[in-house]
């Protein structure tokens, strides 16, 4: 039966073409597709899935009920919802969505709570939102669940604390940790967009600008790759010596963020941690300087603490707010320190996601016909899945590659042979 909250079904026809335009761009799914229509692995599953409502989200859900799955998604993020691709999601491909963009906290938890009162047997997650209330609010419910997916790194992070606290009740394989999604996804995806998201909501020259990139991950390796490229003087800001090193051998300057706070243009935060950019940090800041966040929760930059310090705060422009301080400085948070590059932008490009999303189809129909020899737990993707989706990636691109000779075989196997 149809249930779902969105905000304007009249934009249905909007969504499809940008829908539709993203299906060019996920050869893997299109490849996907004719197989699961055909072979149907999903066949009579709930599938309930709380992720960014995107065009790419869209195609993951119309390959799922393909293989046969009645897909409810939410969303897991207040502001990425794009409206249009929800409404098309409802009207043309028979999919129940419960998201609004720019939903309030209520909101966005009575919307999980609605798929999860389609009683899910496999959930999506995007930052564990979904399995977390599942578990605190719905302990009944957790008897029906056979498995689940986990997206982003804070996500598969709060679920393995699930687990050691012996409270996570049902597999969830680690989507985020294959290589084919972190390695592309986190990087390039994240490069791209967060770039796309500052650059939409600002449109500042990034050339010749100090750009403060905090936390070396995979995904502040790729926006200090695509800020570099911009022709910014890219600074980064670390807690592990390792990434620190790979950072400086990057060719990026390393200091701590008190120091670079002093000299930055813009600061963007990708951690997953919390307050990284905190009241000493704005202290220091110069007049003018650009807050964003590419991380999984608003709480990376302080925001509590910029509110505090603000004598007058205004709306210069749509996603950039600007905190006026007694000095005089204003301090300007882009997307209310939001993933900038969903609430601001696109998210990825879909042919990053095409990867990700692969892997998530391909785990799910794994876990449809194996999940019930796992225990509960986080798992990794099974590395064939990985190969495969690299597998399909590069056959998209037409690429083809070398192969291993019997010889070479046998070399790469023996320790005999040396100088
Ligand atoms: N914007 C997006 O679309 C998107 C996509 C993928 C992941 N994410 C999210 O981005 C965040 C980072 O993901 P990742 O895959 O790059 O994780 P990662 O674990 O690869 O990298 C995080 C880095 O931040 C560093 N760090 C932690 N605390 C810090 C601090 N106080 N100061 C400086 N550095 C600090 C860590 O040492 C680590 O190098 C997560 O919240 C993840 O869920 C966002």
């Amino acid at each position: 039966m149809a249930s779902y909250h969105i905000a304007d079904p009249s934009r249905a026809d909007e969504g499809r073409a940008r829908i539709e335009w993203a299906w060019h761009e996920m050869p893997v799914l299109r490849g996907l597709l004719e197989r699961f229509e055909r072979e149907r692995p999903l066949r009579g599953r709930r599938v309930g899935g709380c992720l960014h409502i995107t065009t790419e989200t869209a195609n993951l859900a119309r390959l799922l009920v393909a293989g046969g799955a009645q897909v409810t998604l939410c969303a897991s993020n207040p502001l990425s919802t794009q409206d249009d691709v929800a409404a098309a999601l409802v009207t043309h491909y028979g999919i129940n969505v419960h998201a609004i963009c720019g939903e309030d906290s209520a909101t966005y938890y009575e919307h999980i709570h609605a798929v999860i009162t389609t009683d899910p047997q496999f959930t999506l997650d995007d930052g564990a939102d979904l399995v977390s209330t599942l578990h605190r609010k719905y302990p009944s419910k957790l008897g029906e669940v056979l498995g689940g997916t986990e997206e982003t790194t804070t996500g598969v992070i709060r679920l393995r604390a699930m687990a050691a606290d012996g409270a996570l009740r049902y597999p969830i394989i680690a989507v985020n940790d294959a290589m084919t999604k972190h390695l592309f996804d986190n990087r390039y995806g994240t490069g791209q967009s967060a770039l796309d998201g500052i650059i939409r909501a600002t449109n500042i020259l990034l050339a010749g600008r100090v750009f403060v990139v905090a936390g070396y991950g995979w995904c502040g390796r790729g926006i200090a790759m695509r800020a570099r490229g911009h022709g910014a003087q890219v600074v980064v800001t670390e807690v592990e010596p390792l990434h620190a090193l790979e950072a400086a051998m990057d060719g990026y300057r390393v200091m701590p963020l008190i120091e670079a706070a002093a000299i930055a243009d813009f600061i963007v935060t990708a951690t997953g941690d919390q307050h990284v950019v905190d009241r000493p940090h704005l202290e220091r800041m110069k007049d003018g300087c650009v807050l964003a966040n590419a991380g999984h929760f608003n709480v990376e930059i302080n925001i509590d603490a910029l509110a505090d310090m603000a004598v007058a705060r205004h709306h210069p422009r749509t996603h950039v707010e600007e905190f006026e301080l007694a000095d005089g400085r204003c301090l300007r948070l882009l997307a209310e320190g939001r993933l900038v590059n969903l609430a601001a932008a696109e998210g990825h490009p879909a042919a990053v996601m095409d990867m990700s999303f692969a892997n998530q189809a391909l785990v799910l129909e794994w876990l449809a016909r194996e999940g019930h020899s796992l225990t509960a737990g986080v798992h990794p993707v099974p590395q064939m899945i990985d190969a495969e989706v690299a597998r399909l990636k590069l056959a998209a691109l037409g690429m083809a590659i070398d192969t291993l000779t019997p010889q070479q075989q046998h070399y790469l196997a023996s320790w005999q042979e040396g100088t």
